[in-house]
């Protein structure tokens, strides 16, 4: 029997974070979502400045807000998020 427990990872594609990181923050989650095959298992989704910019880049996986998300950080985020909870 297969459990999979679908998370999710919102990331703000608003003008500011994407220009100061979530441009290479997106092609560095896909490629990680594909790269460990867990694609299925993530609700991936970008959404619109929510207005936190001074914080940004924002990044939202299940209910924990990463700010100020460098691309050298992110991965060792995600690799504690998915480690621990797949
Ligand atoms: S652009 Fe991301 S919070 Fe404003």
């Amino acid at each position: 029997m297969e459990t999979t427990t679908k998370h999710c990872i919102r990331i703000c594609l608003g003008s500011s974070c994407y220009s100061r990181g979530n441009a290479e923050n997106l092609e560095t989650i896909k490629s990680y979502l594909k790269d460990n095959n867990i694609e299925s298992q993530i609700d991936f989704r970008g959404h619109l400045c929510t207005e936190n910019c001074n914080k940004g880049p924002v990044i939202e996986i299940d209910d924990q807000t990463f700010e100020e998300v460098s691309n050298s950080s992110l991965t060792s985020i995600l690799n504690h998020f998915f480690n621990e909870k797949q």
